[in-house]
């Protein structure tokens, strides 16, 4: 049982830095590929670029950007260069803590134009089975009614059956680019035409594909309408520290312009404080975050990501490939993007039990359902080991085979 007694006297730095090493010794080997998702590796010298920002920026506050100017101008670069990159001239946002609280937030937004537009006091959010659990986390805690419909047979959000749910009370129609658990892009122009229809937001949930679709359409690859060039569109969120290959805790979320992005904004004076306002659902927030993503979306730039992206969707593509030549496994959906998902068409074959093999050889695979399926988000640092990672694929599923099914399915614990 671990030691709960707090620590009765100091101990010298090399120590505690020794045991913490230690303990991270269990942890997913993300930095040899392990990990399908997690963390993103854009390489050394991009982890070299943000762990020199991040020493620069350890200890600033971000909370009064009047204090620390510098992450303000961070803040205004990093959103601007986004909303270019998006087709929003006049679009304007803030950065976040990462993908959760920019849906958090664009939840508040449009709960909140909702009221003060057509004063809806019942707000509900029409979204598809693929949206993000954030958006059900974000309809608990800020009191909106979730009316979610199945997805087609594409496994794209289907837009008759949004349409049926969408009404006066509508305050937020969800669309994804890229969804998580398949990987596709949904109708984003007929899903905002949707919310437009009744005065109500649109959110284009991009964490996982802003930082993919719009290199991807640089590279030829197929992108529908999925940003502000889709009329209805109200905000955007999109993760940099996924496929923006920063280190954790920074997310974009931007409004199609300033006037929907008051929306977002907290404001209070009355209390013995004085003006309390943040565009967060954090007070106090790390500067480190904000500046090593501006230092790595400035290393990388348009050819940096585009590099990045195409050396990623070949090997998503060729994973692909790998999983439809082995009997027993069949992909779910059409994606042609990074992430893919496989699940088991034989009755014998247990896909939890081939995650299971598959973690016994070194490799972090995320569980999902339903279907029981493996979920894999292919970025740069799994480039260098596409083969093993098939060759060990084929070898868990004759091992899996060969086993009792009840592999564990478990996404992640609660502890
Ligand atoms: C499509 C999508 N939206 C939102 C999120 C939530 O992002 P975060 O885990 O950074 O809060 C994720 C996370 O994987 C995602 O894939």
């Amino acid at each position: 049982m671990t030691d709960r007694s707090f620590p009765a006297t100091g101990r010298p730095a090399a120590d505690v830095l020794a045991d913490l090493a230690d303990k991270q010794a269990g942890d997913a080997r993300w930095a040899e590929g392990r990990t399908f998702g997690l963390v993103f590796d854009g390489g050394d010298d991009i982890r070299a670029v943000a762990d020199e920002a991040a020493r620069l920026y350890l200890h600033e506050s971000a909370l009064n950007t009047a204090a620390f100017p510098s992450l303000g101008a961070i803040q205004s670069e990093l959103c601007g260069w986004v909303a270019g990159l998006f087709h929003g001239p006049g679009a304007a946002g803030f950065l976040t803590s990462g993908g959760t609280e920019s849906i958090l937030l664009a939840v508040k937004a449009a709960r909140e134009r909702a009221l003060a537009e057509r004063g809806v006091t019942g707000p509900e959010i029409v979204l598809a089975d693929s949206a993000h659990a954030a958006f059900h986390k974000g309809a608990h805690l800020f009191g909106l009614t979730v009316r979610s419909v199945p997805v087609t047979d594409h496994l794209t959000a289907d837009v008759d059956a949004m349409a049926a749910e969408v009404g006066p009370d509508t305050a937020l129609v969800v669309a994804s680019a890229i969804d998580y658990p398949i990987g596709l892009v949904d109708p984003v122009p007929e899903i905002a035409a949707l919310a437009a229809s009744v005065g109500a937001s649109c959110h284009v949930d991009a964490c996982m594909g802003g930082f993919v679709l719009p290199f991807a359409e640089m590279e030829g690859r197929n992108a529908p309408a999925w940003d502000f060039r889709a009329e209805g569109v109200t905000t955007i969120s999109a993760d940099i520290h996924k496929l923006g290959y920063a280190p954790k805790g920074v997310s974009v979320l931007l409004h199609a312009s300033r006037e929907l992005r008051r929306h977002q904004t907290f404001v209070f004076d009355d209390w013995l404080g004085g003006l309390y306002a943040t565009p967060n659902l954090q007070g106090t927030r790390a500067g480190l975050p904000m500046a090593a993503a501006w230092a790595v979306v400035s290393h990388l730039g348009t050819d940096g990501y585009r590099r990045l992206v195409r050396g990623t969707l070949d090997a998503a593509d060729r994973i692909r490939d790998g999983v439809r030549a082995i009997d027993g496994l069949s992909l779910r959906g059409d994606p042609v993007h990074q992430i893919l998902t496989f699940t088991s068409d034989e009755p014998d074959l247990d896909v939890f039990a081939v995650g299971d093999a598959l973690a016994a050889r070194g490799w972090h695979i995320d569980r999902q359902y339903p279907p029981d399926s493996l979920h894999l988000t292919v970025s740069n640092g799994n480039v260098p080991v596409v083969d093993e990672f098939l060759g060990d694929l084929a070898a868990s599923v004759d091992e899996a085979h060969s086993a009792a099914p009840g592999g564990s399915g478990q996404y992640a614990t609660i502890d």
